[in-house]
C-alpha cells in the first residue's frame, strides 16, 4: 500500500473517531465517498494508471476504502446506540414511585338504601319488581279506586304527556300491573322513580319510592305491622318504637300511615320530628277488594296488603343528611362517603 493511501486511511479514520454525531459522521463519508470524495477521486485515478499498476494500485484501494467504510458503520451503530440509550433513558418508567391516585366510584346514598331495601325482602322471599316510569291513568289512578275528580288525584300534582300518558305520581301501579299478570300469592316490593310537579325544600319533582304488595289467603293488618316494625329495626339497625295513625288511602281499607319515633333526637324532640318525638315513614293497609277486582284477583278468596314509602327520606334519616338538595346535587364530597359494596 502507498504511503499516499496509508495517509488517506489514518485521516479517515482520524475524522470519523472525534464526530459526535449522525451529521457529522455523515460529513465524513462525504469527505471520503462522495462524488468528489478524496476515495472517489483516488478510484478515478486509477484509469490512467497502466494495467499492472492499476491491478496492485486497485487492490490496495479496495482494503482502504472496506476498512474506512468498516470504521464508519462501526462509528454509526455506536451513534444510534448512544441516541437509543438516551431516548430509552429519557422515557424511563420509575415503577418505584408512588401512584398518582385512583378515584374509585361510590354508591349514591339511595342506591345504598334501595340495595339494603331489596336485601331484607328477598331474605324474606318477596320478589322485586318494576314498572314504567311513563304510566297511564287507568293504572295510576282509576285502577287503584282514584277515579277521575277524586280530590286524591288532585293531590298528586300530576305531570302529564300531551297523549294523556302521565309520568308515575306512586310506585302503586305496579301493584296493579303484577296482579293483573300473576296468581297469588304474591309477595313483592317495588323500588322506582316517581314524579309530582313539587318542588321546593322538602320536594323535588322526581323521588323514590318503594312499594309493597302481599296477597295470600290469610295476610292481615297484624302481618303487616310485624312486617314492617321488623324491617324498621333492621334498616336502622335497633329497636325503634313504631305507631300506626289511621289514615285514608282510596286503594286500601283499613289505611294507616306509620311512624318510628324519632332517629335524630332518640323520640325527645327536635327540628327533625317537629318537636314531636315521631317521624312519619310510609302508608299502609289492607288491599281494597275492588282493587283486587280490578286487577282480577277474587277478593272473597284473597287478601292483601300493601306498603308504600319514600326511600329519599329514610336514606336522609338514615346518614343524617338534612337537606334533600344533596341528594340530587351529585356533588362528590358527599357522594364519597358512601364508598360501601
Ligand atoms: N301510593 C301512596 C303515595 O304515594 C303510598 C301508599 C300508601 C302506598 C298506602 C301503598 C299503601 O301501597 O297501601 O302516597
Amino acid at each position: 500500500m502507498t504511503i499516499e493511501l496509508t495517509t488517506l486511511i489514518n485521516e479517515a479514520l482520524a475524522a470519523i473517531a472525534p464526530a459526535q454525531t449522525l451529521a457529522e459522521l455523515e460529513a465524513v463519508k462525504v469527505r471520503f465517498f462522495g462524488k468528489k470524495g478524496e476515495l472517489t477521486q483516488a478510484m478515478q485515478a486509477l484509469g490512467a494508471l497502466a494495467p499492472e499498476e492499476k491491478k496492485v494500485q486497485g487492490q490496495a484501494l479496495n482494503v482502504a476504502k472496506q476498512t474506512v467504510m468498516t470504521a464508519l458503520n462501526d462509528k454509526q451503530h455506536l451513534l444510534e446506540d448512544a441516541i437509543l440509550a438516551q431516548k430509552l433513558a429519557a422515557q424511563a418508567i420509575d415503577v418505584t414511585l408512588p401512584g398518582r391516585g385512583q378515584s374509585f366510584g361510590s354508591l349514591h346514598p339511595v342506591t345504598c338504601m334501595q340495595h339494603d331495601i331489596a336485601m331484607y325482602f328477598s331474605k324474606l322471599g318477596f320478589t322485586i319488581a318494576s314498572g314504567d316510569d311513563m304510566e297511564d291513568e287507568y293504572h295510576n289512578f282509576d285502577a287503584l279506586n282514584i277515579p277521575k275528580h277524586h280530590p286524591a288525584r288532585a293531590m298528586h300534582d300530576t305531570f302529564y304527556f300531551p297523549d294523556g300518558h302521565l309520568l308515575r305520581t306512586h310506585t302503586s301501579p305496579v301493584q296493579i300491573r303484577y296482579m293483573r299478570d300473576h296468581e297469588p300469592p304474591i309477595h313483592i316490593i317495588a323500588p322506582g322513580r316517581v314524579y309530582r310537579c313539587d318542588s321546593d325544600l322538602t320536594h323535588t319533582p322526581m323521588f323514590h319510592q318503594v312499594e309493597g304488595l302481599v296477597v295470600t289467603e290469610e295476610a292481615s293488618f297484624a302481618e303487616l305491622k310485624a312486617l314492617l316494625q321488623d324491617f324498621m329495626h333492621q334498616l336502622f339497625g335497633r329497636a325503634l318504637a313504631m305507631r300506626f295513625r289511621p289514615s285514608f288511602f282510596p286503594f286500601t281499607e283499613p289505611s294507616a300511615e306509620a311512624d318510628i319515633a324519632c332517629v335524630a333526637c332518640d323520640a325527645k324532640g327536635c327540628r327533625i320530628c317537629k318537636q314531636t318525638g315521631w317521624l312519619e315513614v310510609l302508608g299502609c293497609g289492607m288491599v281494597h277488594p275492588q282493587v283486587l277486582e280490578n286487577a282480577g284477583i277474587d277478593s272473597k278468596v284473597f287478601r292483601g296488603f300493601a306498603f308504600g314509602m319514600g326511600i329519599d327520606r329514610l336514606a336522609m334519616l338514615r346518614y343524617q343528611i338534612h337537606d334533600l338538595r344533596l341528594l340530587f346535587e351529585n356533588d362528590l364530597r358527599l357522594l364519597q362517603q358512601f364508598d360501601r359494596l
